[in-house]
Formats: structure tokens, C-alpha cells, sequence
């Protein structure tokens, strides 16, 4: 089993960069699934109908989140049309909408997809109160679905390196593949751990080339210069969509029979400029 797997999509020029990436990819790579994170999707926090609708478009299958998920007015409409399609974190409060996880059919397999938030350095970026502890949630969940499917997939949506590198160690040869997302930022530590678990602390963001982590260097760098009791007043800006963009993604390759990794490998291109490929 191949997954294909990209770390936050940031606002459109994310979108625009995995609608013209995407079928060429396919081919080269052969994934049978294509997995995205969406929770900044829509001018980077939350999604909408229409922005979720492009990447169906484009050929993503299904959508983890994180953090912004609830940002966007529209997101009860999205869950309730895409809810087959789309998981939010797991360890939020379970009377908020959407579902941590779901199991996907996938050719004549199924996957286990869960969506966990961390908890180190989040408390100030997370407004739907307390998390439980991804760490129990996980085992929670691990315990119902049980042995099957054997394919186990985790994006741990999470701060601090180090969080995710335990929460990799503590599902090692219990799920095929953690891998991280929220940092934006791609890390050069794909690897397998010694249980056959694939792993990655994050994957990195797919949007705007020269940004910071998505958002114009003009709009990072005001909020930045001010106090810090100021900084959110300065609003950050998605860069316009000029054909260069940054893009990461994973490709996963699976053992149907054991659910352990067989390949983890990253791609981070700082910068794909559209208009320059041969
Ligand atoms: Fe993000
Ligand atoms: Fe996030």
C-alpha cells in the first residue's frame, strides 16, 4: 500500500501548487491513496466548502487537521458533506463535531487514519479547552478498533520536536506510520523505528515559496516587531499565487500483510516554480 501524504496546505497558493503537482505525481508514484492536511486550507485557517471541493478536484481522498479546523464559520457544513472524507483531532472534547478517526477503504484494503493534537507549547494556540493526553487517547482508540485493519496511520498535529519523536517511540510496531504536521517546517528524519513503524517528526507545509511557514515575509516580520501583548493585532497575509511554491509530502509504502513500513520518504522542494519545470 503506497500513501502519498501532504503536511498543511497553506491558503491557495497550497492549493494551487497540489492541483498542478498532483497529477504528475500520481503518476510518477503511484499512491493508492492521497492524504492532506486541511486545517489552513481556507486563506490559511480553517476550510470551507469550496477550498475542500478544489482538493477533491485535484485528487487528494482524504483530509486530517488540526488546530484551525473550527476556524472558518463553514466547518460544520464542510464536516457534515465531506464527514466521510475528513478526521479532526481525537483528543478533543468528544461533543465537538467531526470524528478523531475513521477507517478508509482503500482497494480491496482499509486503513486506520487517527488525528491527534499535541499538548507542549499548544495550550496558547488551541481554543477548544483541555486536550486528554494524545498519548492515552491513542491507546484508547488503538484498543477498540483492535487488530485490524492492520494499516495504522497517525498524523500527530504537534509543537514540540520532542513530543513527537515519544509519540513515535510509543506507537513503534504498533501503528504502520506516525507523522508530524503544524511546524510547517520539513525535518530531514524520515525513518523506520526498530518495531517497523514509519516515522517523521514533520512533514512541512505545501504553499508560497520565500514565505515564513505560509504567510508573506512583510506580515511575519510587522508582527514580529511589536510587543508581544500586540502581535496578533497584526493581521498575516497569504502571499499571492505566483507559480512558485514550496512543497512537502511523504510517500509511505506499507506491507498489507504485517501493516509495517517498508519505505518512509520525504520530498521537501523549498522552492517549485511552475512556470520553470522541464
Ligand atoms: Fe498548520
Ligand atoms: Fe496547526
Amino acid at each position: 500500500m503506497k500513501i502519498l501524504f501532504f503536511g498543511d496546505i497553506m491558503g491557495k497558493p497550497g492549493r494551487s501548487a497540489v492541483a498542478k503537482i498532483l497529477p504528475g505525481l500520481k503518476k510518477e508514484l503511484q499512491p493508492d491513496i492521497v492524504i492532506a492536511n486541511i486545517e489552513n486550507l481556507a486563506h490559511g485557517k480553517g476550510v470551507t466548502l469550496s477550498t475542500i471541493q478544489n482538493l477533491v478536484d485535484g485528487g487528494v481522498d482524504f483530509f486530517t487537521s488540526g488546530n484551525h479546523i473550527y476556524d472558518k464559520p463553514e466547518y460544520k457544513k464542510v464536516l457534515e458533506q465531506f464527514g466521510g472524507k475528513i478526521i479532526r483531532p481525537a483528543n478533543f472534547a468528544p461533543d465537538l463535531a467531526g470524528d478523531g478517526y475513521k477507517i478508509v477503504e482503500v482497494g480491496d484494503d482499509s486503513i486506520l487514519l487517527v488525528n491527534l493534537l499535541g499538548e507542549v507549547f499548544m495550550s496558547e494556540q488551541v481554543d477548544q479547552g483541555p486536550l486528554t493526553s494524545p498519548f492515552y487517547k491513542i491507546n484508547e482508540i488503538l484498543e477498540k478498533v483492535g487488530h485490524d485493519p492492520k494499516i495504522k496511520i497517525l498524523d500527530f498535529h504537534a509543537e514540540a520536536t520532542s513530543e513527537k519523536r515519544a509519540m513515535g517511540f510509543w506507537l513503534d510496531g504498533r501503528m504502520s506510520a506516525v507523522v508530524g504536521t503544524h511546524a510547517h517546517v520539513p525535518t530531514a528524519d524520515a525513518q523506520i523505528l526498530p518495531g517497523g513503524t514509519g516515522y517523521i517528526t514533520d512533514i512541512g507545509m505545501t504553499g508560497g515559496a520565500h514565505s515564513v511557514i505560509g504567510v508573506t515575509t512583510k506580515s511575519a516580520l510587522a508582527r514580529f516587531q511589536m510587543h508581544d501583548l500586540e502581535q496578533k493585532k497584526v493581521a498575516l497575509e497569504i502571499p499571492d499565487d505566483d507559480g512558485r511554491y514550496e512543497v512537502s509530502y511523504v510517500l509511505l509504502e506499507i506491507d498489507e500483510a504485517t501493516g509495517k513500513c517498508q519505505n518512509i520518504t520525504s520530498r521537501a522542494i523549498p522552492i517549485y516554480d511552475i512556470n520553470n519545470q522541464n
